[in-house]
C-alpha cells in the first residue's frame, strides 16, 4: 500500500483539533484560545471558542477582540479551487479579500450559525448574528451568468450536487457584509452579495438579496424595510 503523506499530514494536524473540540466548561475555552490562537489569521484578547465549533481553513479567519463564537458555529473560509462555471460579483462595502472571513469586537455568533466566507464574509463590531443564521458568500446557482442549459438536454442542464463534475455546477460568489452594531435575527439567510448597513436590525427568518440600508428594522423573504429603528420614516429600500 502506499502512504500518501499529505493526507497523513492533513491527519496528524488534525488529532489537536479533536481533542480541544468537545472539551467542556472553563478548560475547554482555554484549550481552544490557546489551539486556535495559534491557527487563525488573527484572534484578538477575550474570544471564546466554544464546543463544537467547526473552522475551515482557520488562516483566512480574523477575529477582533472578546467575539464569543458559541456551541457548533461552523467558520468556513479560504479560496475555492478554480472552478470551469464561478460567477464573481463585486460588493463594494467589502473590504477584505476573497475567501477571508472577519469578524469584529464585541461580537456573538450565536449556536448552529453557519458563516460562509469562500468568496468574503465580514461582520462588524459590537453585533450579534442569532442562532441558526446563515450568511453564504460563495453558493450553487442554477446558471453561471452566460446560459442556462438546454431544458431539453437532461446533460447539459446545471446541476446542484457537489458529486457531479464541476463542470456540471455553476456557482456564485459575491461577498457579504453586516456593518457595525448591526443584529442578524434567529434563521435569516444573507444571500451572496448581501449588505446590512450599520445600526439596522435583520428579523428572524428573513431572506436577504441585496442592501438593507442603515438604521431599520427589516424581515421577510425577499427581506424588506419594516420601520425605522430610531423613529422617521423608513429610509428608501
Ligand atoms: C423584526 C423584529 C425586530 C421586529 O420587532 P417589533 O418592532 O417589536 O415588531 P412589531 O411587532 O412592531 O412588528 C412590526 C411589523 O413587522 C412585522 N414583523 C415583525 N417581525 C417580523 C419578521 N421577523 N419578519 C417579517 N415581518 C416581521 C410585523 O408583522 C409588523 O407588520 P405590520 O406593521 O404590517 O403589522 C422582531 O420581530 C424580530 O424578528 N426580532 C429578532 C428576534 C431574534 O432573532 N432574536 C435573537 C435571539 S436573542
Amino acid at each position: 500500500m502506499q502512504l500518501n503523506f499529505d493526507a497523513v499530514r492533513s491527519a496528524a494536524q488534525t488529532v489537536p483539533e479533536w481533542a480541544v473540540m468537545y472539551w467542556p466548561g472553563p478548560v475547554g475555552r482555554r484549550l481552544r484560545r490557546a489551539y486556535w490562537g495559534k491557527r487563525l489569521g488573527a484572534m484578538g484578547s477575550g474570544c471564546v471558542i466554544d464546543v463544537g465549533v467547526v473552522i475551515q481553513s482557520p488562516e483566512h479567519v480574523f477575529l477582533g477582540d472578546n467575539v464569543w463564537v458559541d456551541n457548533y458555529v461552523q467558520l468556513i473560509a479560504g479560496v475555492p479551487p478554480r472552478h470551469p462555471r464561478i460567477t464573481v460579483k463585486e460588493n463594494p462595502a467589502y473590504r477584505g479579500r476573497p475567501g477571508e472571513l472577519h469578524i469584529g469586537s464585541n461580537t456573538h455568533i450565536a449556536p448552529f450559525c453557519v458563516l460562509q466566507g469562500r468568496g468574503g464574509l465580514s461582520i462588524g463590531s459590537d453585533s450579534g448574528v442569532a442562532a441558526h443564521a446563515m450568511l453564504y458568500s460563495l453558493s450553487n446557482h442554477y446558471r453561471d451568468g452566460k446560459d442556462a442549459g438546454s431544458g431539453e438536454d437532461y446533460d447539459q442542464v446545471i446541476k446542484f450536487s457537489p458529486m457531479v463534475p464541476l463542470e456540471k455546477q455553476a456557482l456564485i460568489s459575491a461577498p457579504v457584509v453586516t456593518e457595525n452594531a448591526t443584529a442578524v435575527g434567529l434563521g435569516a439567510i444573507l444571500l451572496p452579495g448581501s449588505i446590512v448597513r450599520q445600526y439596522s436590525w435583520v428579523g428572524s427568518g428573513a431572506v436577504v438579496m441585496g442592501e438593507i440600508p442603515g438604521g431599520v428594522i427589516a424581515g421577510g423573504n425577499p427581506a424588506r424595510v419594516l420601520k425605522s429603528r430610531f423613529g422617521g420614516a423608513p429610509p428608501h429600500d
